[in-house]
C-alpha cells in the first residue's frame, strides 16, 4: 500500500521564529504547560491511548528538537525538528510522596496567601526546562500524572512553544476531552498516520509582499525598536541577583462582574486584550506620580492570514507579536484609556506589522538574550506586559465534568527573557479567568497579587458603568 520510502525521522530545519523560541526556552522563557485537575484517577492505558491519538494526528508532537552546534564557521547552535513515524510520549507517574515533596518544597514561600496544590504543581512544571541543556535529543511534548492530596490527580501536559502556540494547546485540550472521552470505543480508525507531515514554519508561508523588509535592510528600525523598548518603564524589581523561575496569580470575576467588562468592550468597540492592557498600565501607574511609557506586547495569532491560510488544527507556533508603548500620565479613566491602547494596537496590525516586525521581534529577543544587560539590572523584561489579542471563549464544562476535569490552568514560563506579567485569559461559562505568569523573585508573589487585585478593581468599577 505504501510505496514511498519511509525515512524515520523526517528532519525539518527550524523557520525563524522556532529558532528564537529555541533560544529562549533555552534560557526559560516558552514552557507551555497545561494542567488538569481531576476528581476520578485518570485510566493510564486510556490516556496513553488519545496521548498517542494526538501525536499521531499532529505529528510535531511526535518531534524531538534536535541541536546541532555548527563548529565549523560559528557557535551558533542550529535547531531542528525530528519527528517519528511512531508516537512515543510515556506518561511519567507521581505518587503522593513524590508530590508531597514538591508541594513541601514549594510552599516554602514567605506569602501568607495560601496557594493551592493545584497551582504549586502547575508553577513546578513551569520550571522543569528539559530543554536547557540541548545536548541531547529532547521531546517537544512531555505527558505525566500527579497523584495529589484529598483524593485527586493532576494531569500535565508540557510543551516547548515552537510546537505550541496557544491555540495549539487549546486545540489540544479540546481533543484530549473529547478522546479521554471517548475511551476505547474508536481504537482503530483506518487512516495512514505515516503520511501525515509536521508542518511549515509560519516564515514559509507568508505571501509576497507581507514580511518583506528584508532582514538585512533594517538595521535602522531595529535599533530604534531596541533603543525605545529597553527604556520603557518597568515594575519595580524586587531582587535582580538570584536565579529566576516563573510563577503565578490568578484573577477570577464572577459572571455579572465578567458581563459587564464585556458590555464595555462590546460598546467601545474594542477587544477585551484593550481592557485588560489598560487596566494593567493603570494599575501599574497608580503608585507613581510623573508620566511615564509602558510597553505591552499583544500576540496575535496569524493562522488566518497566512497563505495557505491555517486552522486551529495546525499545530506549532503561529503568533506574532506587536510591541506598542503607551504614555500614562494617572488619572486615566479605563475605557478612554482601554480604547486608546486597542486603537493603537489595531492600526499597528492593519499596517501588517505584526509580519513586518516578526523579524525584527525575534532578532531583538535574541539580541537581549545574547546581551542581557542590554535591558535594564539584566531583568530580560522587554514589556511590562503581554496579552493575546483574542480571548479563549470555553464553554465546555459538562464535557470537562463528565471526564471528571474539575479546574484547569494553560499559560507558558517567562522567567528567562519576556514581559513582567504575561496574560493567558480565558471565559469560562460566562467568567473571566486569567493567569498571570511573572518572573519570581525578580518580582514577588506580593508584588503580582497587589497589582491583580487593583486590576481586578479598576475592571469591576469599569464594568459598573455598563451595569444594567
Ligand atoms: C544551547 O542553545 C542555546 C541557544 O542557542 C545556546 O545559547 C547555548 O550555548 C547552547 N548550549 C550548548 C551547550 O550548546
Ligand atoms: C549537524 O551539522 C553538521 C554540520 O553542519 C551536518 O553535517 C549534520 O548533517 C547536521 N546533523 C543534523 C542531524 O542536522
Ligand atoms: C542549519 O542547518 C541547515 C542544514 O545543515 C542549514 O541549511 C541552515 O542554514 C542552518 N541554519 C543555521 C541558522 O545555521
Ligand atoms: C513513590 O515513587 C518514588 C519514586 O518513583 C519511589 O521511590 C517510592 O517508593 C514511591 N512511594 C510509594 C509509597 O509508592
Ligand atoms: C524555607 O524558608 C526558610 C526561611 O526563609 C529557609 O531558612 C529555609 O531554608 C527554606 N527551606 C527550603 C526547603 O527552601
Ligand atoms: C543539564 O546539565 C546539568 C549539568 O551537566 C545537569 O546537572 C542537569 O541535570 C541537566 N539538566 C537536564 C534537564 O537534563
Ligand atoms: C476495528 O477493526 C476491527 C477489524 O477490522 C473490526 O472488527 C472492529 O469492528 C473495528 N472496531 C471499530 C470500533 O471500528
Ligand atoms: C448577578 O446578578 C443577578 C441579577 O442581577 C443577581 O441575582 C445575582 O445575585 C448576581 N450574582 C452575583 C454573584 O453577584
Ligand atoms: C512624587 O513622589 C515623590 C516621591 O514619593 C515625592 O517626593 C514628590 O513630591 C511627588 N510629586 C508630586 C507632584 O506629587
Amino acid at each position: 500500500m505504501c510505496s514511498t520510502k519511509m525515512v524515520d525521522p523526517k528532519i525539518r530545519n527550524v523557520g525563524a521564529t522556532e529558532y528564537s523560541w529555541c533560544k529562549a526556552v533555552h534560557g526559560g522563557t516558552g514552557i507551555a504547560v497545561l494542567a488538569l485537575l481531576c476528581s476520578k484517577k485518570p485510566d493510564i492505558s486510556l490516556f496513553q491511548i488519545a496521548l498517542n491519538k494526538l501525536q499521531n494526528s499532529h505529528p510535531i508532537l511526535k518531534s524531538k528538537l534536535h541541536s546541532n552546534t555548527t563548529t565549523t564557521t560559528t557557535s551558533d547552535t542550529n535547531f531542528s525538528f525530528l519527528t517519528f513515524q511512531n508516537p512515543f510520549v510515556k506518561i511519567q507517574q507521581h505518587n503522593l510522596s513524590v508530590t508531597s515533596n514538591i508541594l513541601g518544597r514549594n510552599k516554602n514561600d514567605t506569602v501568607s496567601v495560601s496557594v493551592s496544590s493545584f497551582q504549586l504543581i502547575l508553577e513546578h512544571e513551569l520550571n522543569q526546562n528539559s530543554w536547557h541543556n540541548n545536548s541531547s535529543d529532547d521531546d517537544m511534548f512531555v505527558a505525566s500524572i500527579y497523584a495529589m492530596p484529598e483524593e485527586t490527580w493532576t494531569v500535565v501536559m508540557r510543551l516547548h512553544v515552537a510546537a505550541c502556540d496557544r491555540t495549539t494547546a487549546i486545540s489540544i485540550l479540546r481533543e484530549m476531552l473529547v478522546l479521554m472521552k471517548e475511551g476505547e470505543e474508536r481504537e482503530n480508525e483506518s487512516e495512514d498516520w505515516n503520511k501525515r507531515e509536521i508542518g511549515f514554519a509560519m516564515e514559509d508561508l507568508m505571501g509576497s509582499g507581507k514580511g518583506k523588509k528584508g532582514i538585512w535592510a533594517r538595521g535602522i528600525d531595529v535599533l530604534s525598536y531596541s533603543i525605545n523598548s529597553f527604556k520603557l518603564t518597568n515594575l519595580k524589581f524586587c531582587d535582580t541577583k538570584n536565579t529566576r523561575f516563573s510563577q503565578v496569580v490568578r484573577l477570577q470575576l464572577n459572571n455579572n462582574h465578567t458581563k459587564r467588562v464585556l458590555d464595555g468592550c462590546k460598546h467601545n468597540k474594542i477587544k477585551l486584550c484593550g481592557a485588560l492592557s489598560a487596566a494593567g498600565l493603570m494599575a501599574a501607574h497608580s503608585s507613581k506620580n510623573s508620566s511615564r511609557k509602558y510597553g505591552i506586547i499583544t500576540l496575535t495569532d496569524c493562522r488566518s492570514s497566512l497563505e495557505p491560510s491555517l486552522s486551529v488544527n495546525n499545530f506549532g507556533f503561529y503568533h506574532s507579536a506587536i510591541l506598542n508603548s503607551h504614555l500614562i500620565k494617572g488619572g486615566e479613566n479605563l475605557w478612554e484609556l482601554a480604547k486608546k491602547t486597542y486603537g493603537v494596537f489595531a492600526n499597528s496590525k492593519n499596517n501588517n506589522k505584526h509580519f513586518s516586525d516578526m523579524a525584527d521581534m525575534n532578532f531583538l529577543m535574541c539580541k537581549a538574550i545574547d546581551n542581557p544587560a542590554l535591558t535594564s539590572s539584566s531583568s530580560l523584561r522587554t514589556s511590562m506586559m503581554s496579552v493575546f489579542e483574542d480571548t479563549v471563549i470555553d464553554d465546555g464544562g459538562n464535557v470537562q465534568r463528565e471526564v471528571g476535569v474539575e479546574d484547569y490552568m494553560g499559560c507558558a514560563s517567562v522567567h528567562g527573557i519576556g514581559p513582567s506579567i504575561a496574560i493567558f485569559d480565558t471565559i469560562r461559562e460566562g467568567r473571566l479567568d486569567c493567569i498571570f505568569v511573572y518572573p519570581a523573585p525578580l518580582h514577588s508573589r506580593e508584588q503580582m497579587l497587589d497589582l491583580v487585585n487593583k486590576m481586578k478593581v479598576i475592571l469591576i468599577e469599569g464594568g459598573n458603568a455598563y451595569e444594567e
